[in-house]
């Protein structure tokens, strides 16, 4: 099915199930919850949901650690619920893609629990053990990315199992063919349910480097890009993917632009297309994502710029500022110190995004404007690998004291995608009449969808008018990219052209007003985040012009 490429041409929303919409007042989101907000998704017009894991699971990473890939969690419903799902949005031309979590399972998987039940069980081998490193040492020095050692030494039979995040998340050994044929044979029962494909979790890390394998008490390595990830993909396909009209994109942090090219290589041999991570990374220090520093424009640009020229004919992008594992667009990317900054600065980032090549995803709630979370204290915190890393920074290694760390997990932590939906600005905010999981955010207030729906100013309606623009010009979609002043330290300007069109994008990154904006020739403007265009740019104002490219 290489030439459908309908996912090019799609825009695709986010779904953290548990944070979206509780129908039975547990305080959890649901499948029952997310099928009567479908004609909210349908009026924003979005095409894709990408649903995180709604699988039988321990819950001890928000579900990405699974315990039955073919059974729904209780806290989200049934597997008639997830069919009513596929039916209900396949109904409004809506397609459902999972979440398929197969670098490890949850240590309560039955593999795992035999696995662990001898040395000489038959599924011993499923997962990736070794012997200690001489006396009581682990294997090898690898990290989780959880924090601590990624061995876990299992009192049973003396040895040690690999988990790189949780160690209730052991990593499957993608070597033994069963277990790919295992892993295969359960997605190709999903997609003859009429699930319309898979993003991949951390889809990058199958494949383990031989220094991560090695109990040579060596210092380990990062676990990327393993010597036969593109074998065992290619085999999925094979097996799998190409057999089905299905989207797939890839979660792959530590890609470069060329091995992009392979993960997603527009021959359809691995997957449709990937998620890369260095803009993600561009605030990071020295003790990774836990700092307060704040991006600058001109790397942002850069790194944007190279992804945009670097795929055109070779690999697809997609286009994200947020997901369920990264802090609010609007608090990070733009300025949430006061309201009308933040409306403008999400219409700014939505705007700089939806206009470049690639398929972009949004993330439930960045359609409002929604924000980082005032969270106080560790009581308010959810989320195992914010929770692990306050125990080594502020407990164990004294790096930060508690209000230090706590800024910094409102700056970074994982939670602050994860609080509920605000629907309204009822109390809980609409989301649940129980009482929530997490905490509602108090902006919900003034930061709700019923309040946005019907607002023709609103984030929400901006949203919806970039959508539908896409959907009316195929230079969004396909035209190409080249960038004119990558050194300007306020303005991201870029040009797309396709036939003897060309599109005109400018985004003033900042809250001054800018002087002598060059407006194209012999172009109308297509959208703005300000009601009439001046001669200025003013703070965080977006537009796009189209007309006729300059260019023969
Ligand atoms: C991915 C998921 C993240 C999860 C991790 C382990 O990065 O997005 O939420 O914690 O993989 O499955
Ligand atoms: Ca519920």
């Amino acid at each position: 099915m290489d030439l459908c490429n309908w996912w090019k041409e799609a825009v695709v929303y986010q779904i953290y199930p548990r944070s979206f919409q509780d129908s039975n007042g547990d305080g959890i989101g649901d499948i029952q919850g997310i099928i009567s907000r479908l004609d909210y998704l349908k009026d924003l017009g979005i095409d894709i949901i990408w649903l995180s894991p709604v699988y039988q699971s321990p819950n001890i990473d928000g579900g990405y650690d699974i315990s039955d890939y073919q059974a729904v969690s209780s806290d989200f419903g049934t597997m008639e619920d997830m069919e009513r799902l596929l039916q209900q949005a396949h109904l409004r031309g809506l397609r459902v893609v999972m979440d398929l979590v197969v670098n490890h399972t949850s240590d309560q998987h039955a593999w795992f629990l035999e696995s662990r039940s001898s040395k000489d069980n038959p599924k011993r081998d499923w997962y990736i053990w070794r012997d200690g490193f001489q006396d009581g040492e682990e294997p090898n020095g690898l990290r989780s990315v959880f924090s601590g050692s990624a061995w876990e030494k299992d009192e049973q039979t003396g040895q040690y199992y690999m988990h790189l995040f949780a160690r209730e998340q052991p990593d499957l050994n993608w070597e033994n063919a069963e277990v790919r044929e295992a892993v295969y044979r359960m997605m190709r029962w999903w997609l003859d349910k009429g699930v319309d494909g898979f993003r991949m979790d951390v889809i990058n890390m199958i494949s383990k480097p031989p220094e991560a394998l090695a109990a040579s008490g060596g210092a380990g390595c990062e676990c990327v890009n393993g010597p036969y990830v593109h074998t065992y993909l290619q085999e999925m396909n094979r097996e799998v993917l190409k057999r089905y009209d299905i989207m797939t994109v890839g979660e792959t942090p530590g890609v470069t632009v060329e091995q992009a090219r392979q993960y997603g290589a527009s021959d359809s041999s691995e997957l449709s297309m990937i998620f890369q991570f260095e803009l993600m990374d561009i605030d990071s220090g020295a003790l990774g994502k836990w700092n307060l520093r704040r991006y600058a424009l001109p790397e942002l640009k850069r790194i944007l710029s190279r992804w945009q020229t670097g795929l055109e004919g070779f690999a697809w992008n997609s286009l994200f500022w947020s997901n369920h594992d990264q802090p609010r667009a609007v608090s990070r990317f733009g300025d949430d110190s006061n309201d009308e900054n933040r409306v403008l600065s999400a219409k700014m980032l939505a705007t700089c995004l939806h206009m470049m090549q690639g398929t972009p995803y949004i993330y439930q709630g960045e359609e409002l404007g929604m924000t980082n979370m005032p969270f106080s204290g560790l009581e308010d915190i959810r989320d195992i690998e914010t929770v692990n890393a306050y125990n080594e920074l502020v407990r164990q290694k004294h790096i930060y004291t508690h209000d230090e760390m706590m800024a910094r997990i409102r700056k970074s932590g994982r939670d602050n995608a994860r609080t509920p939906m605000q629907w309204n600005g009822a109390q809980n905010g609409g989301f649940t009449n129980g009482t929530p999981w997490i905490a509602v955010n108090p902006n919900t207030k003034t930061i709700n969808a019923a309040s946005q729906a019907g607002d023709p100013d609103s984030v929400f309606s901006y949203y919806k008018k970039l959508i539908r623009l896409r959907k009316q010009y195929p230079v969004i979609v396909y035209g190409s990219y080249t960038e004119p002043d990558p050194g300007d330290e306020r303005v991201f300007a870029y040009t797309r052209r396709w036939g003897g069109s060309a599109l005109y994008v400018r985004c003033n990154f900042t809250a001054e007003t800018i002087d002598n904006i060059e407006v194209p020739r012999n172009a109308e403007l297509l959208i703005g985040n300000y009601p009439e265009p001046v001669e200025t740019m003013r703070p965080y104002e977006a537009r796009v012009y189209y007309g006729e490219s300059d260019e023969g």
